[in-house]
């Protein structure tokens, strides 16, 4: 018989032996782990932003001339050098299909700077500037870099940081001067006292020139006196007359910055009862009229100032606009030209 101790024992072992084996209550499901949190997707890194070159135009890299509006504030129409300069930008735009926005300043910076002023508002692709002086262009410049057009300096240089502008395009004043110094220590070996007659004050021209001629000019010539004639025969005529009157019996040549003065001074000298040849005269730019004033005699050598520009500005303008890189600086290649090619050469003379 089994004693109630007995049953009670055995009941207790198969509760164990039935838990051991996995009979019983099933246990609560533990809770499925929380999925982790899918981690937030990086964001696209950004792109670093490309800066288009400065001057780019929307059409870039496809841009013609005909996409291009060009804008030219000149400086002024004071010599056949500067008439011959506008010709070329007004020809060669016709010709490529180059839209130009053209003005004169009269020899004023203010004009040139409110037509600049006036070509930022209407959008210009690309402004060509030959300023009047060196000085006092920062401002504007800085309008044009803020409104993304580039400038290009034509003809005479500014002060301003070249960082200012995309580039110069012109003749090299201060060559054109040292060019004119070594004609005078040719001829006057043994030297001698000399004038000269110089361009618009503050211009790069005039500033070049001068600085260049007293650098290579021999120490046995003298400079007695520099007086501005401002690029014109107006003022150049006036100005030799009064060098006339004061410098009587101590002349020995003419230094002229341009041929306009040269001319102008020339009806001075003539009328003074001077002959062509008795002074040694040298000037600068090689226009048709010095090429008629060394064919007369009164020159012995013209120092080449090319002003047939219009071309390589729209070329560079172009390439500007679509975003090609250009050389800070152009300079053209010019020679002194004399007195003995005058006949051959004046004909097939351009400007
Ligand atoms: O800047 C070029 C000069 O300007 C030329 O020599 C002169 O003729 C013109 O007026």
């Amino acid at each position: 018989m089994f004693s109630f101790k007995k049953l009670a024992f055995l009941f207790v072992v198969a509760a164990m032996v039935l838990t051991a084996c996995g009979g019983g209550a099933a246990p609560a499901e533990p809770a499925e782990p929380a999925e982790p949190a899918a981690p937030a997707e990086p964001a696209e890194p950004a792109e670093p932003a490309v800066e288009a070159p400065f001057g780019q135009a929307a059409c870039a890299p496809n841009c013609t001339y005909a996409d291009m509006v060009l804008c030219y504030p000149q400086l002024g129409a004071e010599s056949d050098w500067r008439t011959a300069n506008s010709a070329s930008f007004k020809e060669t735009a016709e010709q490529l299909g180059v839209k130009l926005i053209f003005s004169d300043a009269q020899q004023k910076q203010e004009n040139q700077i409110s037509a600049m002023r006036s070509c930022i508002q209407q959008e210009v692709n690309v402004i060509a500037l030959p300023p009047v002086v060196e000085t006092g262009w920062d401002a504007v410049l800085q309008e044009a870099q803020d409104a993304n057009i580039p400038v290009i300096v034509v003809d005479r240089s500014v002060t301003a940081d070249p960082s200012m502008y995309a580039t110069h395009i012109g003749s090299d004043m201060v060559l054109e001067g040292k060019r004119a110094a070594a004609e005078f220590n040719k001829l006057l070996p043994d030297g001698g006292n000399i004038l000269e007659l110089s361009g618009t004050t503050g211009s790069g021209a005039a500033v070049g020139r001068a600085e260049g001629f007293r650098e290579d000019l021999n120490s046995n010539i003298t400079i007695l006196d520099s007086q501005t004639g401002n690029f014109t025969r107006a003022e150049g005529k006036p100005v030799m007359e009064a060098f006339l009157k004061k410098y009587e019996g101590q002349i020995d040549g003419v230094f002229f910055h341009n041929d306009d003065m040269a001319i102008g001074a020339v009806e001075a000298i003539k009328a003074a009862g001077i002959q062509p040849g008795d002074l040694v005269m040298i000037s600068v730019d090689g226009t048709r009229g010095g090429f008629q004033l060394m064919l007369d005699g009164w020159l012995q050598a013209d120092v080449e100032c090319n002003p047939l520009l219009g071309p390589q500005v729209m070329d560079l303008g172009l390439k500007l606009m679509n975003g090609q890189e250009i050389p800070k600086e152009e300079l053209t290649d010019e020679q002194t030209y004399y007195a003995d090619q005058a006949e051959e050469l004046l004909p097939t003379r351009k400007y």
